[in-house]
């Protein structure tokens, strides 16, 4: 055999063997490169008779060719090879569909969120209440203005808010737009909760979260008085806890009510010896509440001549800290299954 033949069975043998483009390209450039073997033997030719020199020349461009179609052979195999591994890789078995999403609800079960919130609500559908839903995105007219705060109002500052661009419209900041849109949309008397996801501009720690949940609650009627609301909140706390809470009414602010109270509970977590929840005071700010202010009562389409009513703003996220022992507010929005699972199972 010529030793070009050697080169090529010789190159055959090698690549064989390769299992990567850039070994195969090394070896090509080993045979056909400016030092590779085959340019050694032309390089040779210079001393061969012009006889010899065109045999060879002939047989050396037939093994370059040889050699060049190989390695584009190669290459496309090794190419090929690398997109069906990736493929079975990615591969989706749409058979094991439904036992997939079998194991993922054993590992989620409900959001302890959802598992408090369905059981105020069936408290409040049992005492007659109904229950209401209302917008995220909400204009300042239902967040603020019906609420009896006024553009340029200092309240607006309790309640960092998240604009949208056009500075008209706003990720609610409280549930107490499902208040104005209840009244507008309903005649004395009556009484709802609308719980849901509120929004605010906030620093988060263990007790906030920029995204958190609140239970509203409205009554409005003729003869409605701070005894229902007191009625009302006692039996709902009673019924959360399944045991006396300590609980404590202390005066508060708020636009929309007057007189307003805030209603705090002793810290189950620590039991009023002080932690990261209650923020080191025993006691944990669970419900303001009050009178609504007559201003919001005509807001809502409705006479404060005749009728009044009762409002509460339920934190919703706090309660469902305090019912399970939960010490971070952050843990809710994690959608970390190891948290999820510890709830209950559908
Ligand atoms: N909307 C108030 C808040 O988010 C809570 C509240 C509701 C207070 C109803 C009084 C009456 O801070």
């Amino acid at each position: 055999m010529s030793s070009i033949q050697n080169i090529v069975s010789q190159f055959t043998a090698d690549l064989e063997k390769t299992a990567k483009v850039a070994d195969v390209l090394n070896l090509k450039a080993q045979a056909l490169g400016k030092q590779g073997s085959l340019s050694e033997i032309l390089k040779g030719l210079k001393d061969a008779t012009p006889e010899e020199r065109k045999t060879i020349g002939a047989e050396a461009n037939v093994a370059k060719n040889q050699i060049e179609e190989l390695v584009a052979n190669k290459i496309t195999a090794l190419e090929s090879a690398e997109i069906n591994k990736s493929l079975l890789k990615d591969k989706v078995d749409f058979s094991m569909r439904d036992s997939i999403l079998e194991l993922g609800l054993q590992a989620a079960g409900m959001h302890p969120v959802s598992i408090v919130q369905r059981e105020i609500e069936d408290i409040f559908l049992s005492m007659g209440f109904e229950v209401l839903d209302g917008p995220h995105i909400e204009d300042e007219w239902h967040n603020f203005e019906a609420l009896n705060i006024p553009a340029n109002h200092p309240a607006r500052d309790m309640q960092d808010t998240f604009w949208f661009a056009d500075m008209k419209h706003l990720l609610r900041t409280h549930t107490s737009t499902i208040q104005v849109r209840g009244m507008k949309t309903r005649k004395p008397p009556f009484r709802f909760v609308g719980p849901g996801k509120v929004f605010r501009c906030e620093r988060t720690d263990a007790s906030h979260e920029m995204c958190f949940h609140q239970l509203e609650g409205m009554m409005v009627g003729e003869d409605v008085t701070i005894g229902h609301l007191i009625y009302f909140m006692k039996t709902l706390l009673s019924e959360i806890f399944k045991k006396e809470v300590e609980v404590r009414l202390r005066p508060g602010f708020f636009p929309f009510v007057e007189p307003g109270f805030e209603l705090d509970i002793k810290c189950l977590i620590c039991g009023g010896k002080g932690c990261s929840v209650c923020k080191h005071v025993g006691w944990v700010e669970l419900l303001p509440c009050g009178m609504v202010h007559p201003n919001v009562l005509k807001a809502g389409g409705i006479d404060p001549e005749k009728n009044n009513g009762f409002a509460f703003g339920l934190g919703l996220d706090r309660l469902v800290m305090m019912r399970y022992g939960i010490d971070d507010i952050r843990l809710i929005h994690s959608g970390d299954l190891r948290f999820n699972s510890q709830f209950k199972t559908f």
